[in-house]
């Protein structure tokens, strides 16, 4: 059996799905179900035994005590976090409740179960923090990409709340020898991506007619990695990471916003032609820039490829195509998860520009 926090969200979502298409090990799901959260990602797992979904925080103590007594796992894999750097802007609190507070309660709560376990399940048990490359900052255009030994730089709200979860991981196995892993990943896209993110937003609006926003000059870089791949990783990092050690995810897919853009308009004049005959880029807009907006990110993925020997599967090419297909094979999806509080983040983050 395994727990995993925020199961019910973009990534954890696929984890799990992918987790119980590949093995019988049961999965409890600690999620809050947050406006992030959804249970129609889950959906296919309906009456199967082998998902245990539990709606809470992360931070209850009392609660999570209860799940590890009660469930035993072999490992916690820990994805439950806000996860988007304008919301972050708008209002840090909530990055600072559940990316920093949140992640210590559990680490606590870990460490005291951890603690009793008798051998050999306390040398098999593993802790595993997933996080992001955005603690390291921003690159200039002739920099390296990010390696694990990287200074951390973070820049957002978002990013140093999750840098200093990453820095309370590293404590608690330096100081009470949790057997913890981290992942460092780069951006993610494909199924159930929550349409606040440039590559669901885009796809969404694009086909709902509405202007595609771009910050700035759209020429900020991002590494895109497909999620199914990011899963992929964090099942070898569990099965055989080092101890203690730090693992950068990364697809090897450095693009500038605008290249994203116009593949996904490209995609879908190919996929949903316009009646009108006319390109979906015709709806891009440049809106004003991200405060604080980091320039660049790459991930230099060698460590994960040289000693777990994990490499991407897809390429953006193939993912992306995939991303916008299964869009365009679920409206309701994207119509129920743009329900009034979706509504309400579109006009404060872009005003009259995209609502
Ligand atoms: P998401 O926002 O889609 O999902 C987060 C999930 O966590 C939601 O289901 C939400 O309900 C849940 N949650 C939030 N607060 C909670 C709390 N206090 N207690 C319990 N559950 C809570 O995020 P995502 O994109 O799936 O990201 C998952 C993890 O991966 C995050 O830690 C994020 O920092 C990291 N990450 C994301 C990306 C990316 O491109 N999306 C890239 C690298 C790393
Ligand atoms: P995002 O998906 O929010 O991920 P992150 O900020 O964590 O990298 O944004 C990806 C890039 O796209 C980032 O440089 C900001 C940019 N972006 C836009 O240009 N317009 C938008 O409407 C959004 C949401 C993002």
């Amino acid at each position: 059996m395994i727990l995993v926090t925020g199961g019910a969200g973009f990534i954890g979502s696929n984890f799990v799905l992918d987790w119980l298409a590949q093995s019988d090990e049961p999965v409890v799901n600690l999620d809050k179900l947050t406006y992030a959260g959804n249970l129609e990602n889950l959906a296919s797992l309906q009456g199967d035994a082998r998902h245990v979904f539990v709606q809470g925080d992360l931070g209850d103590r009392v609660l999570v005590d209860r799940l590890l007594a009660q469930h035993r796992p072999r490992a916690v894999l820990h994805f439950a976090a806000e996860s988007h750097v304008d919301r972050s802007i708008h209002g840090p609190e909530d990055f600072i409740q559940t990316n920093i507070v949140g992640t210590f309660r559990l680490l606590e709560a870990v460490r005291a179960y951890w603690s009793a376990l008798p051998e050999p399940e306390k040398t098999a048990f593993r802790f595993l923090h997933v996080s992001t490359d955005e603690v390291y900052g921003t690159l200039r255009q002739d920099d390296p990409p990010f390696a694990e030994t990287n200074a951390y730089e973070p820049n957002s709200p978002y990013s140093a709340s999750k840098a200093a979860s990453d820095h309370l991981v590293r404590a608690w196995h330096h100081t009470y020898g949790l057997p913890v892993l981290t992942t460092n990943c780069s951006n993610n896209y494909g199924p159930y991506h929550f349409p606040e993110k440039l590559i669901p937003l885009m796809i969404v609006n694009a086909l709902a007619d509405k202007p595609l926003p771009v910050y700035g000059d759209g020429m900020q870089v991002r590494d895109w990695l497909y999620v199914k791949d990011h899963c992929s990783a964090i099942r070898r990092v569990l099965e055989a990471g080092r101890l203690g050690e730090t693992y950068n995810v990364g697809g090897w897919n450095e693009k500038p916003n605008l290249d994203i853009v116009h593949t996904v308009c490209t995609l879908l004049d190919e996929l949903r032609p316009k009646a009108d005959g006319s390109s979906y880029k015709a709806q891009i807009t440049h809106v004003p820039d991200r405060p604080g907006h980091d320039r660049r990110y790459a991930i230099d993925a060698r460590k994960i490829e040289r000693e777990l020997g994990w490499k991407p599967a897809e390429t953006f090419e193939t993912g992306i195509r995939k991303t916008v297909q299964w869009y365009l094979d679920h409206p309701e999806w994207v119509q129920h998860v743009q329900n009034g509080s979706y509504r309400d983040w579109v006009h404060k983050q872009y005003g009259a520009v995209a609502a």
